[in-house]
């Protein structure tokens, strides 16, 4: 598909005229028209220019993307047949990040006001190239790109993706291979969730026991949550951490891509890590506490009410508690250029606190009513700290309970609504609400996925579905989005980027494409394209939206319907009941299938397109339809 929207020829190319086209360019430009030209060929004599120093860096990120699958080398200088321009005048409709990209039989032309522009403009060049840009071996290349114009800049100027590294430790290289693939999507920020009770994964050189304790854990398999806790004398030798060289190369290796990174360091709560490094920080100075190994110690009660069977709080009354966050901020600051600090503030139990004098007698002091603003008063001088080492704190919803700090951002998870009582309050916020862009979730069956234990689904629709501004909210606030990939199940970067594509295309258009582009066939299309990509690149994604749907419902008179939808649109669905696979031969659904009763009655679907099987088969239990009843 890819290869004849390429190869347009060059009479159909004149039919298209000049009007505004959709690209197969993720994410979609805001501005995109094919012109009257012939297309630019690339080839040996191609040559890249950039017209100052900054944009022959640029042009060298080029020459390494084509070079790898053409073999050619490309002659860099000041001038070239593709051409890099930093603009004198800067072009205010382009912003920071946007470019010009015009393309004709003899030239190709990107310009921008900064480097970050002409680096998207690269990306979306490649876009235009066949899949096979992407090998990565030589291929024959004899490559073309269609005539086209256009203006490019995003929605939002925070585009993000967050990675959990402390349920699950991703190395150094996987980091990187993460940042390099969300980079070609022109997402900028990386949210790094550094610590949590499973692991603190930054080097604190002040602060040793953190990485030379926290870093371990007991070694578990099998499904995280329901691990053995670690035994008396039984070895952590489960480790993962960054040294701060690994960080500065990361943080450099982004910043090549524009990408910038948010480090999170997850405190009150969520701390188990640090403290079973340093057992002083927690009221109850437990000094039994081991990294979790993913075990289960909370119990949770619906409508976000828990309880932690351990002490993972820092206390909020301990000067020492401070002492501690000024020593870890102070390393993180020097670390992370990006002008926020990540200080957590979710989900944390107050119960150790209600239980402990010190925290009571504060409260007092203080004028403290609830617990609630006890944590707020432990954010207040948490950002206080921040501020003193030059950086701004954000922190999860929760930092709305009991009184926002002064001049904190915040990221809105459980819903909008933090996000929209933040913006009233003049706050700023990010929008990662968890039913749309927590990537976590599954994405298609349980049945056919590979977690089926996960709470609940965001399928590929419900994110592009997402709308990160509601209608009543003051757009200037919103800083933009992001989706959240939460690694408790994800144990290695195969699996994350499964879980990651084709979600992130979609929230990749949210973030940068204007909201008029949006429209679910022609995404899906696209996604399409991109996915033949991700393959060349050996990069994983998920099918999970070509699967069958399958719901049930039941009627007054007790009989059970198997209801089949698709997310994708326009495929075929057959189904049987007789304990056959299905395929083009079975029955076709055309609407609701009456399930007869039956221990071992299963309705299994599967999903074609041109004659072509193209989604899994699902197997579904009548007992199982009868739980997913409407
Ligand atoms: C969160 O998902 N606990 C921010």
């Amino acid at each position: 598909m890819m290869q004849k929207v390429l190869y347009i020829p060059f009479l159909l190319l004149l039919s298209l005229g000049l009007h505004a086209q959709q690209s197969n360019i993720f994410p979609q430009p805001a501005q995109f028209t094919y012109t009257r030209s012939l297309p630019f060929q690339i080839t040996a004599a191609t040559t890249i220019g950039g017209n100052n120093k900054e944009a022959q860096k640029i042009a060298q990120t080029l020459s390494n993307e084509l070079s790898r699958p053409t073999g050619y080398t490309f002659k860099i200088g000041e001038k070239g047949t593709i051409q890099l321009n930093l603009n004198k005048t800067p072009n205010a409709e382009l912003g920071d990040e946007g470019y010009t990209l015009r393309v004709t039989n003899t030239a190709i032309t990107i310009d921008a006001n900064k480097p970050a522009g002409l680096f998207y403009g690269v990306q979306s060049l490649v876009q235009m190239l066949p899949p096979a840009v992407e090998s990565k071996t030589k291929v024959q290349a004899k490559w073309s790109v269609a005539a086209c114009q256009i203006t490019d800049y995003p929605r939002f100027g925070w585009r993000g993706l967050m990675l959990d590294v402390s349920r699950h430790f991703f190395s150094k290289e996987d980091v990187m291979r993460y940042i390099d693939r969300m980079a070609k999507y022109k997402y900028n920020v990386l949210h790094w969730h550094l610590t949590d009770d499973n692991g603190w994964r930054i080097e604190i050189k002040s602060l040793p026991k953190l990485t030379q304790v926290g870093a371990c854990r007991v070694p578990r398999y099998g499904k995280f949550g329901d691990h053995e806790a670690p035994k008396d004398g039984e070895l952590a030798t489960d480790c993962g951490f960054y040294t701060q060289e690994d960080i500065k190369a990361i943080v450099a290796y982004a910043a090549e891509r524009n990408v910038q990174i948010l480090p999170e360091i997850d405190v009150p709560g969520h701390s188990a890590a640090a403290v079973a490094a340093y057992p002083e920080l927690c009221c109850t100075d437990d000094n039994t506490m081991k990294v979790n190994p993913g075990s289960n110690f909370a119990e949770w009660y619906g409508n976000g009410q828990f309880k932690m069977l351990i002490d993972n709080t820092l206390d909020p009354s301990d000067p020492k508690v401070y002492e501690f966050l000024d020593k870890v901020f102070t390393e993180v600051a020097a670390l992370f250029p990006f002008p926020y600090i990540h200080a957590g503030g979710d989900e944390c139990y107050h119960g150790y606190w209600e239980k402990d004098a010190n925290c009571q007698a504060l409260m007092k002091k203080e004028g403290l009513k609830t617990t609630h603003e006890l944590q707020s008063y432990f954010t207040k001088k948490t950002e206080k700290i921040i501020q003193s080492k030059g950086k701004k704190l954000m922190g999860w919803d929760e930092i709305l309970e009991g009184g926002l700090a002064p001049e904190a951002a915040v990221m809105s998870w459980r819903g909008l609504e933090g996000g929209i009582e933040a913006a009233k309050q003049g706050h700023y916020v990010v929008m990662t609400p968890n039913d749309f862009v927590y990537i976590d979730l599954l994405q298609g069956d349980p049945l056919v996925e590979p977690d089926q234990t996960a709470y609940k689904q965001v399928r590929l629709k419900q994110c592009f579905d997402f709308e990160p501004v509601p209608e009543d909210m003051d757009a200037k606030y919103v800083l933009g989005g992001q989706a959240c990939l939460w690694t408790e199940k994800i144990l290695s970067i195969r699996q994350a980027e499964y879980m990651t594509y084709p979600r992130a295309l979609a929230t990749a258009d949210m973030f940068w494409s204007p909201k008029s582009t949006k429209n679910w066939d022609s995404f899906t299309q696209r996604m399409e394209m991109q996915m033949e990509r991700l393959d060349m690149a050996e990069i994983n994604y998920a099918r999970s939206c070509f699967d069958p749907v399958i719901t049930a419902t039941q009627k007054e008179d007790g009989k059970l319907y198997a209801n089949v939808t698709t997310e994708v649109n326009n495929l075929d669905v057959y189904y049987t009941l007789d304990e056959s696979m299905p395929d083009r031969f079975s029955p076709k659904y055309t609407g609701p299938v009456f399930v007869p009763e039956g221990n071992s009655v299963t309705f299994k679907a599967v999903t074609y397109r041109n004659g072509k099987p193209i989604g899994k088969t699902i197997a579904v239990p009548r007992a199982v339809l009868l739980e997913r009843k409407k």
